[in-house]
């Protein structure tokens, strides 16, 4: 059966949905298997990087149609770092390429760009960018696409706890006064941003890596053997009707 959301904005996005089905607010997903995509092939490990950004622009449509209204994607961590210098260069230069040559597509989808991540270390002129980017769709409201960029959970946390220490609640106060979830919360990278629903991840890795540590606390996780460049529709799919099919319980009782 074919439907339209009751979203003005999403009217007809979602055509491939169910009347009945469960569609997740936020999805996340590790994009991971880039380098393993390459090896695979003889090519060098950036040329999988290069294959699974082009990947991402494919998702972002078929995200929106699915009638999905946050979707953010782990693409360097702040642990990836550690890697080989050129590999990082090579990754910033195609972050650089994706921003510069992508943004219009993505807002003609009615797509809002959003950064999640510290943003020390990050080259200058891509800070820049991104700026310009976020600048550059800020009023789209269809879909909120977050790149998560020099992000880790812990950092996320830890970042929360420094700028909160400067709240007007919290300056000069008796460090008695307990803090809220929502206080903190409100220091979180993407404060206005529901917790993702579902978290996937690809490559057959089974873990989380440091994405989304307090976001994630009752996120649903599916996870695939395809490698990210691969991923494609029929797997986005298969992982959406899984989620369908999840009872979501929080610590409750069965409903
Ligand atoms: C994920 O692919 C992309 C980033 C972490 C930047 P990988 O580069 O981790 O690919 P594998 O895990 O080595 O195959
Ligand atoms: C997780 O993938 C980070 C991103 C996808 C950006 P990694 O490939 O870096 O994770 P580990 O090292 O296998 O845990
Ligand atoms: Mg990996």
């Amino acid at each position: 059966m074919s439907v339209s959301n009751s979203n003005a904005d999403n009217k007809d996005l979602n055509l491939n949905n169910n009347i009945d089905k469960k569609v997740p607010r936020h999805l996340a997903i590790i994009l991971d298997g880039n380098g393993r995509w390459a090896k695979k092939r003889g090519l060098p490990r950036l040329m999988g990087h290069r294959a699974g950004l082009r990947k991402l622009e494919e998702m972002v449509r078929l995200v929106k149609r699915e009638g999905i209204r946050y979707f953010s994607v782990y693409a360097f961590s702040t642990e990836n770092w550690n890697r080989p210098w050129t590999e990082v260069q090579g990754l910033m230069s195609l972050f650089r390429f994706y921003i510069k040559h992508k943004v219009k597509e993505v807002k003609a989808e009615g797509a809002r760009i959003r950064f999640a991540g510290r943003k020390d270390k990050l080259p200058e002129d891509l800070l820049e960018m991104m700026r310009w980017a976020e600048d550059e769709t800020k009023d789209e409201n269809i879909l909120d696409f977050i790149l998560c960029i020099n992000y880790g959970g812990r950092a996320e946390i830890l970042d929360a706890i420094n700028n909160l220490r400067h709240d007007d609640k919290f300056l000069n106060k008796d460090l008695n006064i307990d803090i809220t979830e929502e206080d903190l919360r409100k220091y979180f990278y993407l404060p206005d941003v529901p917790d993702p629903d579902l978290i996937i991840r690809t490559s057959g890795e089974l873990r989380i890596s440091n994405f989304w540590l307090w976001e994630g606390a009752y996120s649903e996780f599916y996870f695939t053997d395809t490698y990210w460049p691969d991923f494609d529709y029929d797997a986005l799919k298969a992982a959406l009707d899984d989620y369908a099919g999840r009872e979501r319980r929080y610590g409750g009782l069965k409903k």
